[in-house]
């Protein structure tokens, strides 16, 4: 669900390769195992991991091949994105990620009814305040007691002035699309508090980023 000032997001050329339907994400290389770390403290134990916003799917494929006692469930509103998750998920013959799910985040119903963790890379940013708003509603809904909404990206905080990447991104994001942009991280955590989760714990990750773990209550 798109309204028609939002134009939503598309793979940039630098994702393509001629002829091969899977689509690289040059920074998932260089997040992946940082990612994977706070991962690796902060998933359960057994269980579905639901991704929104999976992209190409390459996170899913690592990650999921790194922790093979788990199950994860990709999804993104992009074909191409869906497309790029089920090439990478055969080439790889990596069995325990689930085949995509077409899931807008700002829908007003998921197609699962639930989840024991959520992970979120490199979306609220780069879609309207809605799709954050979908995303923890949602994941209030579908989470145990207990069950993690993981973010990654870059936040605004306060107390904390935007490094100048962080500013140049934010610009740059905004210049393309008005209704994306840097999210405040107390908005963030506030929105989630009222949809029934605790404080965030909040981890500095490399070039500028945070993963933020909200546990729901
Ligand atoms: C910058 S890409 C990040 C992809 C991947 N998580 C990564 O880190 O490589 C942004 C992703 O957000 C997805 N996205 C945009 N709007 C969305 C929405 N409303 N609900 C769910 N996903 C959305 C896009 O389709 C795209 O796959």
């Amino acid at each position: 669900m798109t309204n028609a000032t939002s134009k939503p997001w598309t793979p940039g050329p630098e994702w393509k390769q001629v002829g091969d339907p899977r689509l690289f994400a040059p920074a998932t290389q260089r997040n992946r195992d940082a990612i994977l770390d706070v991962l690796r403290g902060a998933l359960p134990r057994q269980g579905l991991i639901l991704e929104i916003a999976s992209g190409s799917g390459e996170h899913a494929i690592h990650f999921a091949q790194a922790m093979p006692h788990l199950v994860f469930q990709p999804s993104d509103p992009s074909p191409e994105a869906l497309t790029s998750i089920k090439a990478w998920t055969e080439s790889s013959g990596t069995i325990n990620v689930q085949p995509p799910l077409l899931l807008d985040a700002m829908a007003g119903t998921w197609p699962l009814q639930t989840a024991d963790a959520i992970l979120c890379i490199n979306m609220i940013h780069i879609a309207p305040w809605a799709a954050t708003q979908g995303l923890i509603r949602h994941a209030g809904r579908l989470l145990p007691p207990g069950g993690p909404l993981i973010l990654y990206g870059p936040f605004r905080r306060a107390g904390h002035s935007l490094e100048p990447s962080n500013a140049a991104f934010d610009a740059s994001l905004r210049q393309r699309n008005p209704e994306w942009g840097l999210r405040d991280l107390g908005e963030v955590a506030a929105l989630a508090a009222a949809a029934g989760f605790g404080a965030p714990e909040v981890i500095e990750m490399p070039a500028n980023n945070l993963s933020v773990i909200l546990r729901r209550l």
